[in-house]
């Protein structure tokens, strides 16, 4: 009988205190081939509930449309009706809970300890209220935030749900507060504590490590709400009635630094917190929390120098936490690492910039107590797999463990094949999303911790084949809008880091800052939520504004005479012709960026520095291409056809500037790549051009010649061009520069560069863990296996086998259900099982060229192999 699963509110499980006056309420379809009408049945906690009636529809969502105040708890459950117009059970209660909508629901104020105001590392805040309660408690909520980062604590025990709460934000513009269900953990006398680091708000972030970017001044607000049996309502907030100590066990904490850590330290809470102020009123997390995942046990390695290094055996983001006895006052210190440097420790792979003197010292410094002294050293985060320990003569593994610490995203997608080596490289692909969602999507968890939009832009559709990353990316589009400027421009890295001159002027760089179209684009694509378009329409309009003022502005990056690159870039404008006003020649673009060595002839810093204007005229056209369509789905026309003027000029300026005789001059594979995969050449110039792709494949031998924005497209391309087989060697190579390489040194997650270690087996000065080039594994689900979403409701199913593979087998809990996808050959004989998920069609492309239209159910076929 047809019944909901799966069900979501906002895109997340049973949240509570959220904000959405008027979420989206979705759900899937289990034990039916087709929903044809479904009914919403709510219930508020004080007032009646809405209800939707029946809605004829096939659609597996529709908008909450009950009340919605401060603390209301919905309950919600659906009843559907199925291909025959028979309605099956109710599904089970759903929950959601709203935060505290207004700012009249908050008594809470700003506190902050006794002379903290000090642009300078100084101990964690502790701060502590003890009060008394008499009569019985029906419920008890805690909202919670912090400049900084917070952990509250209830009668001695931790208050979970969150780690790093309250996440990493535009500090300046936006704010969340987390929401606590404390219920069970008060009784009559009662005492809670918050801690207080630095974290995002204070500490070092971005490439250059800069600190206070944010403020200088940690702070808390704070407000625990006891509802009681009899209906009254107490709240104990944060004023000046809390105590406060500067004199715990936290020193000194840094979220790439470290903790400096002396268990001596006794809090003597003997001040009170003094009131404060901050501009911006606290908002409901809408996202997933940050959590506590995987832990992992380590082998101890005794290294050639003598040295004691614990090895996790999977390299990841989150902390190092242990017990350990010793003499009082004796030292210790634990150094998290990517990797070894010929069997040494080493963190010198992270410092990209030494000349600027930044350190990253991922490092746990801790003072003994003389008793069991146990740390979780949750006040920052380390990417690692290795950790040095000094300090205690003869280290026992046993007593250490890594928490893998991310966002609580569901991983959805699996893919595995006869190539166990490609089955390691997704691993390491799902291990790199894993370190680095970490409320935003970073580019690395060691060196930078930076919300990069290039690196999110390509890994998106990966990122959402592996996990359900809806909820994630909503509230990160906020950040990447919170931080656009007042012109329309989208930053590089949201939340902002501190940038100035070049890295300034870098900001809005082609490929990066069309992140704010590409992102909302693909997610509406596989989620079928045109909220991904509404919610982020002030950002994209703002977006496409900026482009095309920049695209008027002819005056170029202005360099002075001197400098090398002048007389190049006065080479490099654009011949005058009536389509370069939809060129951006302004401006300085990463370009391609971090394209494999060999690749670009010459100084690779200068190719940084050079005009973009191939890379411009390219994602104009793509970007605005995109908007376009979703404009049109929302009805903005008007707009949708400026999109279409300036996405189909910028496609003839760049066949007028960039084709010459139907040919693209350049050995370069991400320059004969960009032009197929973004629609840019007509059918017989395409076809030329994928041939000298493939051509130009070949004479590498393989081995991968793009960068960060072209890697996800190369093997699509290539093989929706004729050249699979191509394709396949490239995806199969096991040699630098190649996907498989990394596998084959032992990688467990993806690298930055293809290439790792030097000749002498010194790691290069670059991070182990970018999820970015692991953006092919989109391939493996959607070319490989053959499942790619074409619509609401709607797949393709198409493998394509190639290489050495005899079999793969992806399955994905999809945005509309669970599809999987399993192809083997044997004999010359292939056969292809598949499921389609409840209320789904799918259109069928078999190998020998056989189509068909599949509907929901599990499906079997063969085909003869030419
Ligand atoms: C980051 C990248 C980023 C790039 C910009 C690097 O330092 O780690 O992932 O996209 O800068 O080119």
């Amino acid at each position: 009988m047809i019944h909901a699963i799966k069900m979501r509110c906002a895109h997340l499980k049973n949240p509570m205190g959220i904000d959405e006056r008027n979420p989206l309420l979705s759900w899937n379809v289990k034990d039916a081939k087709k929903q044809t009408a479904y009914e919403i049945y709510t219930q508020c906690n004080h007032s009646p509930g809405w209800t939707s009636g029946i809605v004829y529809t096939s659609a597996m969502h529709c908008i909450y449309q009950g009340v919605a105040e401060s603390r209301d708890i919905i309950t919600w459950k659906a009843r559907l009706y199925d291909e025959n117009g028979i309605p099956g059970e109710w599904s089970q209660e759903e929950s959601f809970e709203y935060g505290l909508l207004t700012a009249d629901d908050w008594d809470a104020i700003w506190i902050c300890g006794i002379g903290t105001d000090k642009e300078e590392r100084l101990p964690a805040d502790y701060y502590r209220k003890e009060f008394h309660i008499e009569k019985s408690v029906r419920k008890a909520r805690l909202y919670a935030t912090a400049c900084g980062i917070y952990e509250a604590w209830m009668n001695g025990k931790r208050v979970e749900g969150y780690v790093l709460a309250p996440g990493c934000t535009q500090y300046d513009k936006r704010l969340y507060y987390q929401t606590y269900d404390v219920t069970h953990m008060l009784s009559s006398d009662n005492d809670i504590v918050f801690v207080v680091g630095d974290g995002w708000y204070k500490g070092k972030l971005g490439c250059d490590g800069e600190e206070y970017l944010f403020g200088k001044q940690t702070k808390l607000f704070a407000q625990l709400e006891i509802t009681y049996e009899d209906g009254t309502l107490e709240r104990i907030a944060t004023n000046q009635t809390f105590r406060w100590s500067g004199d715990g066990p936290v020193r000194e904490n840094d979220l790439k630094d470290g903790l400096y850590y002396d268990a001596r330290k006794q809090l003597s809470f003997g001040a009170y917190a003094e009131e404060t102020t901050y501009p911006v009123l606290p908002a409901a997390s809408n996202a997933p929390a940050i959590r506590e995942h995987e832990r992992f046990r380590p082998s101890l390695y005794r290294s050639p120098g003598g040295a004691q290094i614990l090895d996790f055996g999977q390299n990841l983001a989150g902390y190092v936490a242990f017990h350990v006895k010793g003499r009082q006052g004796q030292q210790i210190r634990i150094t998290m690492g990517e990797t070894l440097d010929n069997g040494e420790f080493t963190t010198e792979n992270f410092t990209t910039l030494p000349e600027r003197g930044k350190s990253i010292n991922q490092m746990i410094e801790m003072v003994l107590s003389g008793q069991e002294d146990v740390l979780i050293p949750n006040f920052f985060y380390s990417g690692f797999r290795y950790a040095l320990v000094e300090g205690i003569e003869q280290v026992k593994p046993e007593d250490f463990e890594a928490i893998a610490v991310y966002s609580d995203i569901k991983f959805t997608g699996n893919f595995f094949c006869s190539n166990e080596k490609i089955n390691r490289f997704v691993n390491c692909t799902i291990w790199s999303e894993k370190s680095n969602f970490v409320d935003i999507p970073t580019d690395c968890p060691q060196r930078e911790k930076g919300g990069w939009t290039g690196d999110a832009q390509v890994f998106v559709k990966t990122a959402t084949y592996l996990a359900d990353t809806a909820a994630f990316f909503r509230k990160w589009m906020k950040d990447v809008y919170d931080c656009q400027r007042e012109d329309g421009r989208v930053d590089n890295v949201a939340p902002k880091v501190e940038s100035v001159g070049t890295a300034d002027a870098m900001n809005g760089s082609t490929g990066w800052a069309d992140a704010a179209v590409i992102i909302p684009y693909t997610l509406w694509k596989m989620y079928g939520d045109s909220g991904f378009i509404t919610d982020n329409y002030e950002l994209m309009h703002r977006w496409k504004d900026y482009v095309i003022n920049q695209a008027a502005d002819k005056s170029m990056y202005q360099w002075s005479k001197e400098h090398p690159l002048y007389q190049f870039c006065e080479k490099e404008k654009l011949l005058p012709s009536p389509y370069n006003k939809y060129v951006v020649e302004a401006g300085l673009h990463w370009g391609e960026w971090a394209e494999p060595e060999g690749v670009v002839k010459g100084d690779s810093m200068m190719e940084l520095l050079r005009p973009k204007p191939e890379e411009n005229a390219a994602y104009m056209h793509y970007s605005m291409r995109l908007l376009e369509e979703m404009l049109y789905a929302v009805g903005k026309e008007e707009e949708a056809q400026t999109c279409s003027e300036y996405s189909e000029g910028a496609k003839k300026a760049y066949n007028l500037h960039f084709v010459k005789n139907g040919e693209i001059i350049s050995e370069r594979q991400a320059k004969l790549v960009r032009p197929i995969a973004l629609g840019l050449l007509d059918q017989n110039t395409q076809k030329k051009v994928a041939k000298k792709l493939n051509d130009e494949v070949v004479k590498r031998d393989y081995k991968i010649g793009t960068g960060f924005l072209s890697t996800p497209f190369i093997l699509p391309v290539l093989t929706e061009n004729g050249y699979s087989d191509t394709a396949y060697r490239m995806l199969e190579n096991t040699k630098e520069p190649g996907w498989l390489a990394m596998v084959e040194q032992g990688a467990t997650t993806v690298w930055e560069h293809y290439n790792g270690y030097d000749e002498n087996g010194h790691p290069l000065k670059s991070s182990y863990n970018h999820y970015s080039p692991g953006a092919v594994c989109s391939f493996l689900f959607s070319h490989t296996a053959g499942i790619q979403v074409m619509g609401e409701n709607r797949f393709l199913i198409q493998p394509i086998p190639g290489g050495t593979l005899t079999y793969a087998k992806a399955s994905w809990n999809s945005p509309y259900g669970y599809v999987d996808s399993s192809w083997k050959i044997e004999d010359r004989k292939g056969t292809l099982r598949f499921t389609i998920p409840g209320n789904c069609t799918a259109n069928l492309v078999l190998p020998d060229g056989q189509e068909m239209e599949v509907g929901a159910g599990e499906h079997y076929c063969e085909w003869e192999e030419l």
